[in-house]
């Protein structure tokens, strides 16, 4: 069949890498897509939020199934208006991506159906707000704007005023524009972050090796938050009897909440969980794969990753065995000078012909673009490096000694991406 993959990113051209594994794909056509997809797929220029142009464009060329990257047409509720097309498409309806596009129905979805998280309140008045805080003697706080905010709506405040200004910030100034109309407060978890990414048919729930993705600019975890610079899995922060109490007590306990609330969750459930000395507690969702992590997590699945969206989207994911290769993955982002200020286009990209035919190493596009036959950079993050191998020491070693091939005016990168993983002594 012929495939359609939305978005433009690293996470993209890993999707459409893997599926090009396939035996049932024919044609892969990526919108927008970038340098690496096109080498791939077929890029078509319509924009993510573009609905109508992407159902055009499926119905059209009788696409057997979409792949959504971003969450924003998920929020917007592309789901919803292609399977009315009658249209197979993977992701979840508008319904269940609520999930990402609001903190507030979330939360209140975790404390109705006793879903471990960080205790809460949550605010339509920025008064009620400052009244909440004054109340509140232990800091951090953190104070999240409710909607989509690009992955920039989360404040930690160190004390009261810093608490209270981000209120202002969010909700009179609106800093995060709609995103400021309603605020959720939440008291600080401390411990180490990971990603847990499943598979769901709102029934079954198939989480791929946990990763953990590096947020902050500088190496040491030091400087303003990004993206993400990095990721690895599997992640041995999460054991396997931890995955299973994940599984067990967060996972599936919240596509049963939604089922009671009569939302089928179909696609990529993303859980961001911190492991507390409590035990692990979610503290967001996120309703699609992640942005570095699948440039790690999909070069260790061994299962048709059509297989897996089929079968999600079909509601038949317990009949499907998921297998993965027990090797470990790093993906280390390569990013324009400046990022994530600032940042200049435009500069050519040299050496990637270097990783065509390198065994487990790959280079997964973000920011990329064509101009005058040349490959170029088109954004802030702009590759992705991405090396399997038999653990997670080899794979840092492997991508560390390729990422210098490809090359650009002002490239940087972290030199310290999987560390975090090593100070665990059975590795
Ligand atoms: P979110 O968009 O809710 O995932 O928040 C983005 C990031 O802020 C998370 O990945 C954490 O690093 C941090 N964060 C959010 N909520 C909390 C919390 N309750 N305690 C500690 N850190 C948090
Ligand atoms: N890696 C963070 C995200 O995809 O939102």
């Amino acid at each position: 069949m012929d495939i359609l993959v939305i978005g433009s990113g690293g996470r993209e051209h890993a999707i459409v890498w893997c599926a090009a594994k396939s035996k049932r794909v024919d044609k892969i056509y990526c919108a927008p897509g970038n340098a690496g997809t096109a080498k791939t797929a077929e890029n078509v220029s319509i924009k993510v939020d573009d609905i109508n142009g992407l159902l055009k464009f499926a119905r059209e060329k009788k696409i057997g199934l979409t792949i959504v990257g971003p969450e924003i047409p998920l929020v917007a509720g592309i789901v919803d208006i292609f399977e009315a097309e009658g249209l197979k498409i993977f992701g979840p309806n508008k319904a269940a991506a609520q999930m990402e596009g609001s903190k507030a129905f979330t939360k209140n979805l975790f404390k109705k159906y006793r879903i471990p998280t960080a205790d809460f309140g949550e605010f339509d008045k920025s008064t009620d707000a400052v009244k909440y805080i004054k109340a509140h003697k232990k800091y951090p706080l953190v104070v999240k704007a409710d909607g989509l905010a690009a992955g920039k709506g989360v404040i930690i405040a160190a004390n009261e005023a810093e608490a209270i200004g981000a209120v202002k910030d969010i909700m009179d100034l609106k800093i995060f524009g709609g995103a400021g109309k309603r605020t959720v407060i939440e008291e600080f978890l401390e411990g180490e972050e990971a990603s847990i990414l499943a598979f769901t048919d709102g029934e079954t729930v198939l989480p791929l090796p946990a990763s953990q993705d590096h947020k902050r600019i500088f190496d040491g975890d030091k400087g303003p938050n990004t993206g993400g610079m990095g990721a690895y899995a599997p992640a041995p922060l999460i054991t396997p009897a931890l995955a299973e109490k994940i599984k067990n007590e967060i996972l599936l306990p919240t596509v049963s909440a939604l089922r009671s609330e009569g939302i089928i969750y179909k696609g990529i459930l993303y859980a961001g969980i911190m492991m507390t000395k409590d035990g692990p507690k979610v503290l967001e969702y996120n309703v699609r794969f992640g942005d570095p992590e699948t440039q790690a997590v999909l070069p260790l699945l061994k299962t048709d990753l059509l297989e897996l969206c089929l079968a999600s989207a079909e509601g038949r994911l317990k009949d499907i065995k998921m297998e993965i290769e027990n090797k470990a993955s790093i993906t280390v982002v390569l990013a324009s000078k400046g990022y994530p200020g600032d940042y200049e286009k435009g500069r050519e990209i040299a050496g990637l012909d270097a990783f065509d035919n390198m065994n487990d190493v790959m280079v997964f596009h973000a920011g990329t673009t064509i101009k005058n036959g040349k490959i170029v950079t088109a954004g802030g993050r702009v590759l992705n490096v991405t090396a399997v191998a038999k653990d997670i020491r080899s794979a840092i070693e492997k991508v560390y000694k390729h990422i210098d091939k490809a090359h650009f005016e002002g490239v940087y990168y972290r030199k310290d991406v999987g560390r975090k993983a090593l100070k665990w002594r059975f590795l």
